[in-house]
């Protein structure tokens, strides 16, 4: 009895985290992703960002991290499996890396339906 109580109990814990959206899963890694979160240096919604400006020998410089919203998934894939300069390495699983991918690309449905009607629109101009 004594183990079972073992054996419920960090189920009770986990349970808290697991009713959550796979949204609001993909939401959180972006932010905590085992180590300094993306949006610091690519912005909240992966449209990049400028996180520092500098001059180096009179030259004026600046780091940040690039739009990592409109990559096709090879691309964005293959940046998080490599080395990146200025960029720490996470050792992210596939399924972590889909999952951040799907964040980036929430709204990219909603785009292409707009661009859908503006095209028709288009075409009642041309007539
Ligand atoms: C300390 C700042 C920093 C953090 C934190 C960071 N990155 Fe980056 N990232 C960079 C820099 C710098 C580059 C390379 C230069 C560039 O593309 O702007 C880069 C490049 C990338 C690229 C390749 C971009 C391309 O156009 O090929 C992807 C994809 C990417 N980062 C995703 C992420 C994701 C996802 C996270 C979080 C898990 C993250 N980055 C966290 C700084 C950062």
């Amino acid at each position: 009895m004594k183990y079972l109580i073992f054996l419920i109990f960090p189920y009770l814990l986990l349970s808290e985290t697991t009713f959550i959206t796979p949204m609001e899963y993909a939401s959180r890694l972006y932010k905590d992703p085992r180590g300094i979160g993306c949006q610091l240096c690519h912005g909240d919604k992966g449209e990049g960002k400028i996180v520092a400006e500098y001059k180096h020998k009179k030259i004026k410089k600046s780091f940040g991290g690039s739009t990592i919203n409109k990559l096709p998934y090879e691309v964005f894939y293959k940046a998080l499996n490599t080395r990146t300069d200025g960029m720490p390495r996470y050792f992210l699983t596939d399924r972590e890396i889909a999952s951040l991918y799907l964040f980036l690309h929430q709204n990219d449905e909603v785009k292409k339906t707009k661009e859908v009607k503006k095209t028709k629109k288009e075409k009642q101009v041309v007539k």
